[in-house]
């Protein structure tokens, strides 16, 4: 761990029963908060990303947005959303994946990645994996090449990345 991941750490404020009773949420809008935090967040992330040369970021519903589009911007390349059911205005495909209670729908616009590109996933948590697994079997549905996961936050407990496969995954903090 280096200074500037410990600092990042640090501003990550932990909030109890958040969103339900025993869930301890990772609150990381302080490092939003904070512009050298957010610009050394975007910083890491982004070279991470350029290690894989890609061709798209995606981002997933709603946090990964704002870190997705920012290390988009960084590379010069262009930004996918994948949202959450029924947000996306054209034709989508659509995926599945499990919640702790019941499913949810993730989305993406049939035409946002093109057969053979290469993609980067981007957001801001990985848990049980289940969402980033969803977005991986999305990108597959459009026949391109998945190159990489990079997350800000891993919870590892949660073993997520038993969910997504050989695929080499970054995480900048894990607890
Ligand atoms: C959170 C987080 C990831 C996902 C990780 O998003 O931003 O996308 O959960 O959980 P998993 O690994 O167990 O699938 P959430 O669905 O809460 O949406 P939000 O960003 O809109 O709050």
């Amino acid at each position: 761990s280096t200074p500037e991941l410990a600092a990042l750490s640090a501003a990550i404020r932990d909030v109890p029963d958040f969103p339900k009773p025993g869930i301890l949420f990772k609150d990381i809008t302080p490092i939003l908060n904070d512009g050298a935090l957010f610009q050394q967040t975007i910083d890491t992330l982004t070279a991470a990303a350029a290690n894989h040369m890609p061709n798209k970021i995606v981002g997933i519903d709603a946090r990964g947005f704002i870190f997705g589009a920012a290390v988009a911007d960084r590379l010069g390349v262009g930004f996918v959303p994948m949202r959450k059911k029924g947000k996306l205005p054209w034709q989508t495909l659509s995926q599945s994946y499990a919640l702790e209670y019941g499913e949810a729908i993730l989305e993406v616009h049939e035409d946002a990645i093109l057969p053979g590109e290469r993609v980067v996933i981007v957001d801001d948590l990985l848990a049980t994996g289940g969402t980033a697994a969803a977005a991986a079997q999305l990108i597959s549905q459009l026949n391109a090449d998945l190159a990489s996961f990079i997350f800000l936050i891993e919870l590892e407990a949660l073993q997520g990345r038993d969910l997504l496969g050989e695929t080499t995954i970054t995480s900048l903090l894990r607890y």
